[in-house]
């Protein structure tokens, strides 16, 4: 089927309000990604150096590659099977089918994580009303591992944030999607505000912005590990901005709602590192070593040290609430790849698609869930990857953060800079915009930079084993 340009059967589909797309689209980007894995990322490879490289991945990599998914999802207004199927034939829907196994893989592990914040919201307003004493502190760490290995409250918790996901996305674009991220993204960021300005009336606030800012020493490692953190912060590479975009007025600018996602999806990061160090530099030298060591740090070494800030007590529950509102409008665009496809191409109706997709994904998770230590088997013997991975959780998200993201990436890059013609993507491009100056260096971009930068990623990753999670 030839290119339509139009929006064939949006209606039906759903199409977001003014807004509606970027906050629907910020939500999916600002995530775990965010508020757990960019600031140990940056602390770990020199601070402020990180957070430069970090621009430049975003600017040159994830700006363009964010405008061609929304360009493919509007022009078409289908989901990213369809979408590469009517635009460029049965071949290149392999793209999208790629982008809804990587969907279905992320979610299954994302959720059990996003369900820890469950658990911590809770602890933290127990503790809150009790008071949060050293014997507290001094078992935050055993108790943290203790949950991870109930596989009954890992897979509980799990089932849970699937059902508050597939509740939101059963009513649809606008009365669903983005019904709730309207209310969730300003929650979160008043949240985040509240926790800046707490950190700003600290002693180490000047420190921790120093450290973040003044560039550090930063190694090749670190480097990469910039670039498939951009990606994965900014949901590209499966398809999500490809949905959300199908769902967008064409009356929106693509360039303006792209630039306005990247940088609210960077001013969060930098936002929750610049709460993350203050917290580390208010600690003695010696004991900082320990975070950016380890991925656990969200849930170990930080109730401390929220308990520590002033106005601890209502700061601690409102910080995991936070990360759980992150991670729920995350889990929500990751679902809607998947249902939409149903709805699309199956005929499904959006309720049965929902429940349908929402109990496979949850049982996929499953092993996920229980491979933190409660089976032994998933938890270490399940290590195809080895000694890349070890462990189902593990295993998955390498395999969809260091490659399946990537290669989704970096076809996506070459589809829309060199498979569709110029003169369709600037049309599409620049339909609710008005002129784009900058076209021709959006195509270059897409044609030599991100295909180049990935191809280097995935190069590197498969021969020098850099792992980015
Ligand atoms: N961007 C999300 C985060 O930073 O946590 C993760 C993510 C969501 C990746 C949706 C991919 C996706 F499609």
């Amino acid at each position: 089927m030839a290119a339509t340009g139009g929006s064939g059967g949006s209606k039906a589909r759903g199409t977001f309000g003014k807004m509606g797309f970027i906050l629907a689209a910020a939500g999916s980007a600002v995530g775990l990604g965010n508020l757990w894995k960019f600031p140990y990322m940056a602390h770990r490879n020199g601070g402020g150096a990180f957070v430069l490289v970090y621009l430049v991945a975003v600017l040159l990599l994830g700006l363009p590659i964010m405008m061609a998914e929304i360009t493919v999802g509007r022009s078409t207004a289908s989901n990213p099977v369809r979408a590469f199927r009517r635009l460029g034939g049965k071949w290149w829907s392999l793209v999208g089918w790629l982008g809804i196994g990587t969907g279905f893989i992320i979610l299954s592990y994302y959720s059990v994580v996003a369900g820890w914040t469950i658990e911590y919201v809770g602890k933290c307003l127990a503790w809150s009303a009790q008071g949060f004493t050293k014997a507290d502190a001094a078992k935050v760490g055993s108790d943290f591992m203790a949950f991870l290995a109930r596989g009954d409250k890992q897979v509980l918790y799990h089932g849970i944030f699937m059902a508050l996901t597939a509740g939101v996305i059963i009513f649809g674009v606008k009365k669903g999607i983005e019904a709730v991220t309207k209310v969730l993204m300003p929650a979160l960021f008043l949240i985040l505000l509240l926790l800046v300005a707490v950190a700003a009336t600290t002693s180490s606030f000047l420190p921790a912005l120093e450290r973040l800012f003044l560039p550090g020493k930063i190694g090749a490692r670190g480097i990469l590990e910039a670039v498939g953190q951009a990606f994965f912060s900014l949901s590209l590479g499966m398809g999500a901005m490809l949905t959300y975009g199908s769902y967008m007025s064409r009356k929106e600018s693509v360039p303006r709602s792209a630039a306005m996602v990247c940088g609210l999806d960077t001013l969060v990061a930098l936002m929750a590192s610049v709460i993350m160090f203050t917290i580390i530099m208010g600690v003695p030298p010696d004991q900082r070593g320990k975070f950016g060591a380890s991925s656990v740090i969200l849930f170990t070494t930080l109730p401390e040290m929220l308990y520590n800030l002033p106005l601890g007590r209502i700061l601690a529950p409102s910080f995991y609430l936070l990360v759980g509102f992150a991670a729920l409008t995350s889990t929500i665009s990751l679902l809607e790849v998947l249902v939409s496809w149903f709805i699309d191409d199956l005929g499904w109706k959006r309720s049965f698609a929902t429940v349908t997709v929402g109990l496979a994904t949850f049982a996929m998770g499953v092993p996920s869930a229980l491979s933190f230590g409660s089976n032994e088997f998933l938890t270490s013997r399940f290590a195809p990857l080895a000694p890349k991975a070890s462990g189902f959780f593990d295993t998955f998200d390498y395999l969809a953060a260091n490659f399946l993201l990537p290669i989704g990436g970096l076809l996506t890059a070459i589809f829309v800079g060199w498979y569709l013609s110029s003169a369709f993507t600037k049309k599409e491009v620049e339909e609710g915009h008005g002129p784009f100056r900058l076209h021709l260096l959006w195509k270059t971009l897409l044609r030599f930079v991100c295909p180049g930068a990935i191809a280097w990623i995935l190069y590197s990753v498969v021969f020098q084993g850099v792992k980015f999670n």
